[in-house]
């Protein structure tokens, strides 16, 4: 995607070293950073300078690439992975990449294996963006439907699982995005997200694409659906289980719930890799991750100078909960959007459609 004419995607090669998006300085500045080891890359993902499933795992695949560069062998393998693999986890796209990673490069002697695991980073990066592509180009029929019958389509969506979350493009964002490229009239509703405030990154990113959004309280979809505001939800998804369960951005459970009772449908859209074959319980299987109560805490803020402050909102001594996603169980989501087509949230639809025998 392009940000002020210039093509990004959101992590890539540059010669030894890995280039990424600084999102925590997102939206008020834009800044790009240079990773050159995979302590920096360790620090990237668990301090959120990149994050979004997708992007989360093309990242670490690029720190399993540096740390081949400097020590090749098969302990500083096992060391990269065990590092990278525990930086954040929720996302299963990290621990699929990792392992990718490290089936490849055990196949190719340590001599090879720093220019393999390169080769090998940049597949997985061109792989999402394609994926992102399927999966938007799929969700394009569901938008064109409710155009063809009303007119605009207003789209209401939670966290940030655009270009910004992934390599490129996006995943609940793609079908918006070809939606919008293709002359349908689409509009965003943008939760804000607290306490992360990722909905501040998906504003920022569909308003640099010229896509109309309208950033709202997180309370504030229910009352919307209520009153016909709303005729889809889309959100991105950190795992999903082999029987349809979707684990989300916190928040993402609440929306599907008032999405159920007004009748509005709500829909995940995922990447292949983010479906988690091995599980069969969302509520029970998947690790959340509980994260610093600062970030309830505090909020950054951008001041009358523009300069970046970060202040406390509560007070001092206050105690407080930080669980970072939430489970939606299948039964609450109509469909599962992925890059080969959209299936019924449930065993047998994602089984069918990936050609899977049920377990
Ligand atoms: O904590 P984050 O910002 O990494 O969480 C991101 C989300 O929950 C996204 O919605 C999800 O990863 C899907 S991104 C394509």
């Amino acid at each position: 995607m392009k940000v002020a004419g210039v093509a990004y995607r959101s992590v890539w090669r540059e010669a030894d070293r890995v280039a990424i998006i600084d999102q925590t300085r997102l939206p008020f500045e834009f800044h790009t950073l240079r990773l050159s080891n995979q302590d920096e890359i360790a620090h990237a993902i668990r301090s959120m300078q990149v994050r979004g499933a997708p992007l989360i795992g093309a990242t670490a695949a690029y720190g399993v690439a540096l740390a081949m560069s400097t020590n090749a062998s098969d302990a500083g393998l096992q060391s990269a992975a065990k590092l990278l693999g525990g930086t954040r986890p929720t996302a299963v796209n990290l621990c699929w990449a990792i392992e990718r990673m490290v089936r490849r490069l055990q196949a190719v002697a340590p001599a090879a294996r720093a220019a393999a695991a390169w080769e090998e980073a940049e597949h997985i990066a061109e792989e999402d963006i394609a994926f992102n592509l399927a999966i938007g180009r799929h969700g394009l029929a569901l938008l064109r439907n409710i155009a063809d019958r009303k007119g605009t389509v207003n789209v209401l969506t939670h966290c940030n699982a655009g270009w910004l979350a992934t390599v490129d493009v996006g995943t609940a964002l793609a079908p918006i995005y070809l939606a919008h490229d293709s002359g349908i009239p689409v509009h965003v509703w943008v939760d804000e997200t607290r306490p992360r405030n990722q909905g501040m990154l998906t504003a920022w990113e569909l308003s640099r694409h010229g896509v109309p959004n309208t950033l709202i309280a997180d309370n504030a979809g229910g009352h919307l659906m209520q009153h016909g505001e709303v005729d889809l939800v889309i959100v991105g998804a950190d795992r999903v289980t082999a029987t349809g369960d979707v684990c989300n951005k916190i928040g993402t459970y609440l929306k599907a719930l008032a999405a159920k009772d007004c009748g509005v449908p709500f829909y995940a859209a995922v990447p292949s890799p983010t479906i988690d074959w091995n599980i069969h319980d969302g509520l029970h299987e998947i690790a959340i991750e509980e994260r610093s109560a600062d970030e309830l805490l505090t909020m950054r803020t951008l001041d009358p100078a523009n300069l970046i402050t970060h202040g406390r909102i509560a007070p001092e001594g206050t105690s407080a909960a930080n669980p970072a996603f939430d489970v939606t169980p299948a039964r609450l989501v109509t469909a599962i959007i992925t890059d080969h087509g959209i299936a019924p949230a449930s065993r047998e639809g994602l089984h069918d459609l990936f050609r899977r025998k049920v377990a």
